[in-house]
């Protein structure tokens, strides 16, 4: 079964990723090139994300994580945070309306407690309201640190052990797993990242271990969907071998 669709890359559609990973990356030197306020850049970014997620769904990719606001990017002047908050509530807000008919699920992974409660409240309506859709599902990384879920995750299974609920010499890497903000899904296979940048900037640490890595120079906001069939075709041509021979 093969996808074409303009470009001649060919996509085997039986041996997708199960699980793509995407730091969206260069919103800042995007509007920069062009004397933009970097706040142009990340609305050009959205922009670029809802392309991308259509693109990802119509292949039939189950899962997709996007990097949207990392434990780290409160480092930014409060008006760039500021910008970013409410263009991802309102992305939230308008998800019904642009992703209708898309069939999208949608989570929203990273530590709630910082957001204001608005945004606390529009996750909850807006995963809600896409919890029953059956398509890919977007996880939106949005205070998001690894080592913040990690912790997370060692404090559950430490208050288990506590309580007698679990034995510590009992715990698996399953359960681990478990008590991550992925628990469920499968490991992500495929990560990309955009903006020529080549680090994992606190994401995902435990989910990507055995991850392919797929790295361009492109800003995210010129990342289109013809640049992510060519991940996915290049992760095709990968050789796996997940410590064997
Ligand atoms: C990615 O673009 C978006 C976020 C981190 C929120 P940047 O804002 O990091 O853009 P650059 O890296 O400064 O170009
Ligand atoms: C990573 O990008 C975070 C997101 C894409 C949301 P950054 O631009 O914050 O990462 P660094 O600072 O270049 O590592
Ligand atoms: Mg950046």
């Amino acid at each position: 079964m093969l996808f074409k669709r303009k470009t001649k890359r060919e996509i085997d559609l039986t041996r997708l990723p199960n699980h793509v990973g995407v730091i969206m990356d260069g919103n800042g030197r995007w509007a920069k090139r062009r004397g933009l306020p970097r706040s142009a850049g990340h609305s050009a970014g959205a922009e670029s994300l809802k392309k991308i997620i259509t693109e990802a769904n119509n292949m039939g990719i189950k899962y997709i994580t996007v990097y949207a606001f990392s434990t780290e990017n409160w480092k930014r002047p409060k008006e760039e945070v500021d910008y970013l908050m409410n263009l991802l509530l309102g992305y939230l807000q308008n998800a019904e309306r642009d992703l209708a008919g898309e069939n999208v699920q949608i989570r929203v992974i990273g530590s709630r407690a910082e957001l204001s409660e608005e945004i606390q409240e529009q996750i909850i309506k807006t995963e809600n309201f896409t919890s029953k859709n059956d398509g890919i599902v977007m996880n939106i990384a949005l205070n998001y640190g690894a080592r913040e879920e990690i912790v997370r995750a060692a404090k559950k299974l430490a208050a288990d052990a506590q309580s007698g609920k679990t034995a510590p010499d009992t715990i698996t890497a399953e359960d681990f797993e478990n008590a991550l903000y992925t628990a469920g899904q499968p490991d992500v296979d495929l990560l990309i990242r955009t903006s020529g940048e080549q680090r994992l900037s606190n994401f995902m640490l435990w989910q990507v271990s055995y991850a392919e890595m797929w790295f361009t120079d492109k800003l995210w906001p010129d990342f289109t969907p013809a640049d992510f069939r060519q991940a996915i075709h290049d992760f095709q041509n990968r050789g796996r071998r997940f410590g064997g021979i």
